[in-house]
């Protein structure tokens, strides 16, 4: 494969209820976790968002669905040929990772919602996730009934049909249900055909300009590091649109807080593109797709600690605008999804009104805004932080319920 080929070209997010098995799914799909980065990066990246790449293959002479695999060699012992390379997001799937989720959902290009055949549906983070793809807009969907193994086939058709009534009337309500056993690597063929259907790599225009969305960022110096053996700082993220090359220009919004003369002001970052690690390895160019490693002529401390997780980096004079307070148009859920049975806090949504807290999540970026102004329909937020965001981005709105943020619906920038 050339080199760009080799690069993942569209990230699929790995989403539900905690234990279903995610993580054991995309461990069987790619092997290993790929996301060999700096030590730090890894480390980082694999607690919040995971990414894991893996390339999708067919052996030569076999027909559909069984010609699939992502092992390197065929049952008949011949080399099977690579298709694609995806990067799947491993989006936690414990309750107070929600946020990270739908962090996630801004990079996901399409998804796979893992459910487990041992348990009715739909268990709290089933539903909630479901909703989060919905809200966000994520229609290219494949549902993998996981599990398969622990139970018998009265139960795994009777699981089936409750997830079958379960999407109905959701965006997932024609997305594919392959049973399979992520533990026992059974189905996965089918579940890789369903994949290649339903979730194809979006039609790209290279010339747009570079658009990343920063997931985490680091300082990979070693404490001790001599001032010439210093790197600059790391920004790990996705690429959304575009191509980023070494050697181009980058800005970074919000960028860093400067404080003067009692005065505080968010100011962009400039700075030049130094390496980039994408698909396992240095590029010289990178394109969407997978989990991106920008170094860049930075001072590190700037970078250090997911100092730039959320904000926006591009072409100099691209970026959207930084935005301390914005207005919004809201679309509120019916009722509040995902709760357990025995938690507290009021089921149906009410409307959001003026003084109240809100947890805004725009692309990557997770604020705490206070809600200025509130009408129907719409209202004005004044954030804690602020974000770079442009006009019409989506964002999804938390309130607090009971003891946690909950999702109560979609927001249109105004
Ligand atoms: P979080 O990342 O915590 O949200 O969980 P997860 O959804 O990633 O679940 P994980 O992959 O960690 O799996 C949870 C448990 O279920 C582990 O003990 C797995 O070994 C087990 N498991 C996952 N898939 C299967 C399967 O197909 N069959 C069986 N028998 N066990 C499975």
């Amino acid at each position: 494969m050339t080199e760009a080929n080799t690069q993942p070209e569209v990230n699929i997010g790995l989403v539900g209820h905690v234990d279903h098995g995610k993580t054991t799914l995309v461990q069987a799909l790619s092997g290993s976790w790929t996301d060999q980065h700096s030590e730090e990066m890894k480390r980082g990246i694999s607690i919040r968002l995971g990414y894991a790449d893996a390339t999708f293959r067919r052996c030569p002479g076999v027909d559909e669905p069984e010609c699939y695999t992502v092992d390197e060699e065929c049952e008949d012992g011949s080399e099977s040929d690579p298709i694609r390379t995806v990067s799947f997001v491993d989006a936690p799937g414990h309750e107070t990772l929600m946020a990270t989720m739908l962090s996630g959902a801004s990079i996901m290009d399409g998804a796979v919602l893992v459910v487990s055949a041992t348990e009715d549906v739909p268990q709290a983070q089933t539903e909630e996730h479901l909703m989060a793809l919905d809200l966000i807009g994520i229609e290219n969907i494949v549902i993998a009934q996981n599990k398969v193994d622990l139970v018998g086939r009265d139960r795994a058709v009777d699981n089936y049909e409750q997830i079958q009534e379960f999407v109905e009337g959701t965006v997932a309500e024609d997305a594919p249900i392959v049973p399979v056993s992520a533990q026992q690597e059974v189905n996965l063929d089918l579940l890789i055909d369903a994949i290649e259907s339903e979730i194809p790599t979006p039609d790209r225009d290279p010339g747009e300009s570079a658009r990343m969305y920063a997931a985490r960022s680091f300082d990979i110096n070693r404490p001790g590091a001599t001032a010439e053996d210093l790197k600059g700082g790391v920004v790990g993220g996705s690429l959304v649109s575009g191509e980023l090359s070494v050697g181009d220009g980058l800005e970074i919004r919000p960028g860093r807080e400067v404080d003067e003369e009692g005065q505080t002001e968010w100011r962009p970052l400039e700075t030049t593109v130094r390496s980039l690690q994408a698909g396992n390895r240095d590029v010289e160019t990178a394109h969407p797709g997978g989990l991106l490693g920008v170094g860049t002529g930075l001072d590190p401390s700037l970078t250090k600690g997911d100092a730039l997780a959320g904000q926006v980096a591009g072409e100099p004079g691209t970026l959207p605008p930084t935005r301390e307070e914005f207005e919004m148009e809201v679309d509120l859920l019916d009722r509040v999804v995902g709760k357990e049975d025995d938690e507290s806090g009021e089921s149906d949504i009410e409307e959001i009104s003026t003084g109240e807290p809100l947890m805004l999540t725009v692309g990557t970026a997770t604020t705490v805004g206070a809600v200025t102004s509130a009408r129907d329909g719409e209202c004005e937020v004044s954030l804690k932080r602020p974000v770079c965001a442009e006009e019409g981005a989506q964002i999804a709105i938390n309130r607090r319920v009971g003891a946690r943020w909950r999702l109560i619906g979609v927001g249109t920038l105004a």
